[in-house]
Order: C-alpha cells, then sequence, then structure tokens
C-alpha cells in the first residue's frame, strides 16, 4: 500500500473519531457562530479548534499506545474544541474583557458552562490551555495535550502551513449531511489526501 493511502485511510480514521465524539458540539448552532470569527491568519475560530482537536488526538494516541497512558478521549476532544469558546472577533479593539491572550480562557469557559454540560476535565482543558501565559498549570494530562497542540496549530496557522484542511473538510461534510444538504460548497481542501 502507497504512503499516499495510508495517509489518506489514517486522516479519514481521525476524522471519524473526532466526529463521533464531538457530534454534538461540532453540530451545535451555537458553535457554527465561530466560523464567523477569524482566529490566526486565514484561519476561522471554528477551523482552528477542529485542528486543534485532531493534534490532541494524535498525541493521545502517542501516549496512550508508546507510554501506555491513559487519556480520557472525549474530554480531550470536548475540551479542544470548545478551548476558544469566547464568541467575539479578539481582532476588534474592545471586544475582550482585558488582554485576550489572558482573559479568553476564562470567557471560554464561562460560555461553554452556559451552552454545554462539561466535566471537570473539560473545565481544566478550556481554562488552563493558555499556560503559561496564565500562571495556573493544567491539572489532568488531558489539559497538557491541547495546550500543546493549541501551539503548535498557532505556529502552523501563523505561518500557513496547512495540516489541518482534510479533517475540516470531513467535519463540514458531516454538518453539511446532518443538515441534509447534499449540494452544498461546504469548503476545499488543499491537503493532498
Ligand atoms: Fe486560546
Ligand atoms: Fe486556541
Amino acid at each position: 500500500m502507497s504512503v499516499h493511502i495510508e495517509k489518506r485511510i489514517t486522516e479519514y480514521k481521525l476524522a471519524k473519531d473526532l466526529f463521533s465524539r464531538g457530534k454534538d458540539i461540532i453540530l451545535s448552532p451555537k458553535v457554527q457562530v465561530l466560523k464567523t470569527f477569524t482566529q490566526h491568519g486565514e484561519t476561522t475560530v471554528f477551523e482552528h479548534s477542529v485542528a486543534v482537536a485532531k493534534y490532541s488526538l494524535l498525541i493521545a494516541y502517542f501516549v496512550t499506545r508508546t507510554l501506555k497512558i491513559n487519556v480520557d478521549m472525549d474530554s480531550l476532544v470536548r475540551g479542544a474544541l470548545l478551548h476558544d469558546y469566547f464568541l467575539y472577533d479578539w481582532h476588534v479593539k474592545g471586544a475582550a474583557e482585558g488582554l485576550h491572550g489572558f482573559t479568553h480562557p476564562r470567557v471560554a469557559r464561562r460560555n461553554a458552562e452556559r451552552d454545554f454540560e462539561l466535566n471537570d476535565i473539560e473545565k481544566d482543558i478550556i481554562c488552563k490551555h493558555m499556560f503559561p501565559l496564565t500562571p495556573i498549570p493544567p491539572m489532568h494530562r488531558e489539559s497538557i495535550i491541547v495546550s500543546l497542540a493549541d501551539k503548535w496549530c498557532a505556529l502552523a496557522e501563523t505561518f500557513k502551513i496547512d495540516v489541518s484542511s482534510y479533517i475540516i473538510y470531513r467535519m463540514n461534510y458531516r454538518i453539511a449531511l446532518s443538515e441534509g444538504d447534499y449540494s452544498t460548497n461546504y469548503g476545499d481542501t488543499k491537503a493532498e489526501y
């Protein structure tokens, strides 16, 4: 089997895993609003959140298989999808409560608690993801994983490195299907697999 096909299958399975664990959040109209806010470069907050969930899963696969450390995959994905649920355009002056970098984890957690049922791990993931910019360290391994994935995705998005367009494409496809829309244009993927 060529590397190309193997990569395609890996990405497809990853997308399936991500969607099944975060389905209620991904399909929520409240989360669809994240598509209207820009995060880094040309990436929306929705796309960024999906990318962070993807890399969180990849890190979690590695630590469970290689290091034999258990990870709560459901909480990991749900927390990752909601980690930037702050619901404003941080590029607009005055939109944030104080300095966005420091305050948005708290705002995201408050919004997420209002709109979704969250467990302690998910709450910790959201409000600690900016560590060490925010000084209180993560309490769970899932929070450390999401914090690492977030930093990698922010870097990739800022430098326009395409590491997640296929999985974003798959998520938009699933959203379109759930809405019964089989003909909609749900975005492009620049990914080769
Ligand atoms: Fe953030
Ligand atoms: Fe983020």
